[in-house]
């Protein structure tokens, strides 16, 4: 069966034009309804929908230039990498997704603003700039959507990084994934507030890739997620609308703790939140109780991210200073 993004890809590079150097940015986001299990591992079409907020300026800046030295060059954060990297050999595997065995040599320059004491993983961001920074390098003319489409092969939150503020991920249903893409979720709330409160900014103990995958194949707990998480992102994306922010809040919360207990039942378990996690959690839940209106979400990592508005940001950083506060819909 053909693969919707690789055809795509195809029918848009049979009218390539010659690479030229192209720079284009996609931020990172986090989720407030989740991402967890693949209907089909190789396409990373998902078991259910999702949602995330984006990350304004923390992102990618990714450029691809054709290589002045016949050779292809990867470099990350200024640093040149050796092609048989991990970040190098996934970024070159994407770009053979639109090159094919045309061996036009590029040069990949990506440099992340995302800090790294926040912990945060660069996947999503990543792979939407590399596939906004190529469309542009070979002049392909594709939509946002597309892009999105096209996206989702690097990574599947890659797939919502394609816009700034809230952004759906429709799971779709066609086997080719030509129905599974995300969209712009079109609602403007300047005084929507994140915070990363860092915990581990080391290296995960397990790829969300594995993890996702390990949980999907052991954990009896699973068989509920995809119909609540479905749930969960359809009565989120309603919240967002409404600006329900304490609706909302709860339900990204619950989602999150949900998602971390299908691991804590895989065989072996996974747990990627340590007991400093858990402690923040606790904090946050006394503070709440105390009337402090914030909310927690966390990912394939030990960090805690907090969501609120505006009018809580001074009492959330007395209560935690070293969070890093985001605004998401101000952004260059
Ligand atoms: C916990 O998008 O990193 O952050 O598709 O295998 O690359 P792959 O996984 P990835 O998983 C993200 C998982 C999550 C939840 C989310 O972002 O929705």
């Amino acid at each position: 069966m053909n693969d919707a993004a690789k055809t795509l890809i195809a029918r848009a590079m049979s009218e390539a034009s010659a690479p030229t150097s192209f720079s284009a940015y996609a931020p990172s986001n986090i989720a407030l309804s989740k991402y967890w299990g693949k209907r089909d591992r190789a396409r990373n079409l998902p078991l259910n929908s999702s949602l995330s907020i984006s990350l304004a300026d923390w992102g990618s800046h990714t450029q691809v230039a054709p290589s002045d030295t016949g050779q292809d060059q990867v470099s990350l954060n200024g640093e040149a990498l050796a092609l048989d990297t991990s970040f190098a050999s996934k970024a070159l595997n994407f770009v053979d997704l639109f090159r094919g065995n045309n061996e036009t040599p590029l040069n990949i320059t990506t440099k992340n603003t995302i800090p790294t004491a926040a912990g945060l993983a660069s996947s999503a961001s990543g792979f939407a700039a590399l596939t906004r920074a190529l469309c542009g390098c070979f002049g392909l003319d594709l939509s946002e959507a597309e892009m999105s489409l096209i996206a989702r092969l690097g990574s599947g939150s890659a797939s919502r990084s394609l816009w700034h503020g809230f952004v759906r991920w429709d799971k779709g249903v066609a086997e080719n994934g030509a129905d599974s893409f995300a969209h712009p979720v079109s609602v403007d709330w300047p005084d929507f507030r994140i915070a990363i409160i860092p915990v581990d900014t080391g290296p995960k103990s397990h790829s969300s890739r594995d993890g996702m995958n390990h949980t999907v194949d052991t954990s009896p707990l699973f068989e509920a997620w995809p119909a609540q998480a479905e749930k969960d992102c359809n009565a989120i994306e309603r919240f967002v609308r409404e600006k329900d922010f304490t609706a909302l809040g709860q339900h990204a919360e619950a989602n999150a703790l949900a998602m971390h207990a299908t691991m804590q039942a895989a065989r072996p378990a996974i747990t990627y939140l340590n007991a400093r996690s858990w402690s923040i959690l606790d904090q946050l839940w006394r503070a709440r109780q105390k009337g402090l209106e914030a909310y927690a979400t966390m990912d394939a990592g030990p960090n805690i991210k907090l969501i609120f508005e505006a009018k809580s940001a001074s009492d959330i950083q007395s209560e935690f200073p070293d969070a890093q506060i985001i605004a998401p819909f101000e952004h260059s």
